[in-house]
């Protein structure tokens, strides 16, 4: 089944080359001063990106000077590792939430946290209907399409201000944490019935030699080994996209092309988004939520998944995430054997 995914690149072609060209320049050299139609200002009266380059000028805080830190590596890393520059287009924004009252943009990665954004952005944004403490939003209602506003929704002039002018942000955490994390959550819960059908009935038909009748019907005992097989088998990602569960954040937030202000990461969670909140000006009226949730997945706990994979898989699989590794400064895992 090749023609779906051949019509829908043509069709990415096309109106990326004839009607939505997105430049935008680089904004870290000296932010434009807020004029009359910005919004996106805070009590201060200066947009989070203001104060976030702002304050570079005086003396630099250490958590200042770590983001600048990781800011110049994922750039450094990006010259480095990447060759080809193209041009944004909407699609490549559909991951991007917009706050236009605090003049946030936010790339959203699944596993990362990113429920808690949602909620947080939720609050911000006016859409918890009243709510102020993001925990009191359900999870799915965070998740509903349409409760907050994404930047493929505008137009290109009104992206091009949104990049230029707000503080672009994300979240991102050690690849195959992440990865794990998804594989538990989404093949070894039995409620998420939705994924077993859509993507563990596929993976036992491909990777499992003699799959029961039910196991084929079900797709609900996927084996993090059939998992790895299933995303390192390149027909996986001719036929569709990866899930965004197990999407590298190179392709969900396109960190290349999109000069993120602040990277976040899922190890040190609770200070970046605090430092996050506070660029905002809003670490006064909501906060982020303290992860409560003892059973998140470690690296300790990766390493147990990875005993079961061969080396020649576990070599395959870190080339498929590799950029994700090298953007962010994750270096490869101790426990992998192949070298
Ligand atoms: C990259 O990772 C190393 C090792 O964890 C750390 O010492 C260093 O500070 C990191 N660099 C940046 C820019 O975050």
């Amino acid at each position: 089944m090749k023609r779906p995914r051949v019509h829908r690149m043509v069709l990415a072609m096309c109106v990326g080359s004839f009607i939505v060209v997105i430049f935008y320049f680089q904004t870290n050299l000296k932010p434009v001063q807020g004029n009359g139609h910005t919004r996106g200002l805070g009590k201060s009266g200066r947009s989070p990106l203001q104060t976030l380059y702002d304050s570079d000028l005086v003396e630099p805080s250490a958590a200042q000077l770590m983001h600048q830190g990781r800011r110049e590596l994922l750039e450094e890393a990006c010259r480095s590792y990447t060759r080809k520059r193209r041009v944004l287009i909407p699609e490549d924004l559909k991951h991007m939430i917009v706050d236009d009252q605090h003049g946030l943009l936010y790339c959203y990665v699944p596993k990362v946290a990113c429920t808690n954004w949602k909620r947080v952005l939720m609050v911000l944004t006016g859409e918890s209907g009243g709510v102020r403490d993001p925990l009191q939003i359900p999870a799915n209602e965070a998740h509903i399409p349409g409760n907050l506003r994404t930047l493929s929704e505008y137009s290109t002039s009104e992206i091009n201000h949104r990049l230029r002018r707000y503080l672009k942000f994300l979240f991102v955490r050690e690849p195959f944490e992440r990865l794990v994390s998804a594989y538990r959550n989404k093949f070894t819960r039995s409620y998420n019935t939705a994924f077993h059908k859509r993507y563990g009935t596929k993976i036992i038909r491909r990777h499992r030699p003699d799959p029961s009748p039910e196991a084929l019907e079900r797709g609900d005992d996927v084996s993090f080994s059939e998992f790895v097989h299933y995303l390192v088998d390149p027909s996986t990602q001719r036929e569709e996209p990866f899930n965004e569960h197990w999407e590298r954040v190179h392709s969900l937030c396109h960190p290349c092309l999109i000069h993120y202000d602040v990277v976040g990461k899922y190890e040190t969670l609770a200070e970046d988004s605090g430092y996050v909140l506070k660029l905002a000006g809003v670490d006064g009226e909501v906060s982020f939520p303290a992860s409560g949730k003892s059973t998140h997945t470690t690296g300790d706990m990766a390493a147990t998944f990875f005993r079961d994979i061969s080396p020649t898989y576990q070599k395959r699989l870190y080339n498929l995430y590799r950029m994700d590794f090298l953007l962010f400064n994750y270096s490869m895992p101790e426990y992998l054997n192949f070298r």
